[in-house]
């Protein structure tokens, strides 16, 4: 596995598999690896001759420094999950080595950076846009996985590849769980034991909110159903719930008929998580 630190080093090592022919995945991450970032893996080796991972902790796309600076990284332990998993390369820059000192440039989706997520943490998906973007240039793969946890962030990343027709293909790739059911996250060894153990409020609300789906609400009825339901967990402190258009992740007027997504995001002690699931009346 070739760990490559700069644009040129990544560039040259896919050129040499493009001159054979060969076809480029690419799954972009901010490191710290668990199961769900190893199936993104899965998926991109499985769906193309070579897979690049890159790990890069986007400055950017962070409100606070602080949430900057506790983002955990553990970098050779990366680098031997991803041997293991035959990865071919991996691209780790510095951030140095990404933006430019005089950068002026972004990319921004109008419309699903004002919604949800990004209402919540003004400049973040700009952040995500610009970083993936840079990545799609630099490594001019053929296609790139991003997981439905982040459900907002694999919308903008299609709406943004489709307004700008990116030569690339996305895919998206299911949650991604704990055998009880949290979301795996970079963010989980950040909780104590108890929220650890209350964060499964998370996932049970939203089998809770599966269920209640099929009885005929409206998505303002849903949504405080769902608080209600994640209120009994004292640790939890809601963010956000949000059942929205599962493809606009716009509001849904009257009864809900079509495809809805439900996003939560809740803080457990200083840590703040999100999970999501697709659901469709009965
Ligand atoms: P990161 O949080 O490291 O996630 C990298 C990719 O792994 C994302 O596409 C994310 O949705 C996916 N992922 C994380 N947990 C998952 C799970 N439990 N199941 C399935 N997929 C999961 O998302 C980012 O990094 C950054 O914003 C990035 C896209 C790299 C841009 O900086």
């Amino acid at each position: 596995m070739k760990i490559c630190r700069t644009k040129q080093e990544i560039r040259e090592t896919i050129q040499a598999f493009r001159a054979k022919g060969e076809t480029v995945g690419l799954v972009p991450t901010m490191g710290f690896l668990h199961e769900g970032h190893m199936t993104l893996v899965r998926q991109a080796k499985a769906a193309s001759d070579r897979v690049i991972v890159s790990i890069f902790v986007n400055p950017t796309q962070f409100g606070e420094a602080a949430d900057l600076d506790a983002y955990p990284r553990d970098e050779a332990r990366d680098f031997t999950l991803l041997e293991a998993e035959g990865v071919d390369a991996v691209f780790c820059p510095s951030v140095e080595e990404i933006y430019h000192p005089q950068k002026q440039t972004t990319v921004l989706t109008e419309e699903l950076d004002k919604v949800l997520m990004g209402a919540l943490r003004p400049g973040h998906f700009k952040g995500v846009c610009t970083v993936v973007t840079k990545l799609f240039n630099i490594t001019g793969a053929d296609k790139a996985f991003f997981g439905e946890k982040d459900y907002q962030q694999l919308q903008v990343v299609k709406t943004m590849v489709r307004d700008l027709d990116m030569p690339i293909e996305i895919t998206g790739v299911p949650t991604v769980r704990e055998l009880d059911g949290l979301a795996m996250s970079s963010r989980n060894v950040r909780l104590t034991p108890e929220d650890r153990q209350a964060a499964l409020i998370l996932n049970k609300a939203l089998a809770y909110a599966d269920y209640e789906l099929s009885d005929g609400r409206s998505a303002p009825e849903l949504e405080q159903e769902i608080r209600d339901f994640i209120a009994r967990e004292p640790r939890a402190r809601i963010e956000s719930v949000d059942v929205r258009d599962a493809e606009t992740l716009q509001d849904v007027e009257g009864k809900i008929t079509r495809p809805v997504v439900i996003l939560l995001a809740a803080r457990f002690g200083d840590v703040l998580l999100i999970d999501q699931r697709v659901a469709e009346p009965a």
